[in-house]
């Protein structure tokens, strides 16, 4: 099962993918965490950019061959093994953050299609840019190119116009404990409509 977990830069994703692994191990299930971008070479160029942004197709071309090396190396390993794996940003992050580029949506979706499983569940942790970059600064980060206000306003509205069937949007807005609640109810709803699924299939 592939879990990918979304939203702006302050969102939250990385404190609840962790705590999704602590959760769902409890309950017996194991579960490894991925993070894009990663730390390929392609990852590793997206980095240096963030402060002086590449061309947005470059940029693009780039996100893809580091999703590209991360399926093949990691993902579809561990989904193979039987692994839940959780996703610390996916796909959907290069739809809105590309997306606010002036690149096309459907295009974007279409590519990363071609080359990485589609999640069964996606969660969008939404919540406003200022919040999230608060939370940036709260940190004692400093805020990079991709933070940037504008801009993640952009971003957020791709990630909320987003339909379908596989996709939750929690409010992030919230302390991080409603935020934990909200998505571990969203994943307890999913796993009882899988397993009602699997036992009409049985
Ligand atoms: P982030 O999760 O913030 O990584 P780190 O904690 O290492 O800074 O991701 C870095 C930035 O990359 C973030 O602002 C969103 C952006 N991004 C895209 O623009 N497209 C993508 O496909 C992905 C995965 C991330």
């Amino acid at each position: 099962m592939l879990i990918a977990i979304e939203g702006i830069d302050g969102s939250g994703k990385s404190t609840i993918a962790n705590y999704l692994k602590e959760e769902l191990e409890k309950e017996g299930f194991r579960v490894v965490v991925f993070k894009e971008p990663t730390n390929s070479i392609y990852g590793q160029k997206i980095r240096q950019s963030f402060n002086n942004r590449l061309d947005a197709h470059k940029e693009l071309e780039l996100f893809l061959l580091d999703r590209k090396h991360d399926v093949e190396k990691n993902i579809l390993p561990a989904l193979k093994k039987g692994y839940i794996i959780v996703m610390d940003r996916y796909y959907y992050s290069t739809i809105a953050y590309q997306g606010a580029r002036g690149i096309d949506i459907d295009k974007i979706k279409k590519m990363n299609e071609k080359i990485a499983p589609k999640p069964d569940l996606v969660i969008i942790l939404d919540v406003k840019p200022e919040i999230g970059i608060r939370r940036i600064k709260e940190r004692g980060d400093k805020p990079n190119k991709f933070e940037d206000l504008e801009y993640l306003e952009k971003v957020r509205k791709i990630f909320l116009e987003l339909k379908d069937d596989n996709i939750v949007i929690v409010d992030a807005n919230k302390n991080i404990e409603f935020v934990k609640n909200e998505v571990l109810r969203a994943i307890k709803k999913f796993l009882k409509f899988k397993d009602t699924q699997n036992s009409h299939q049985a």
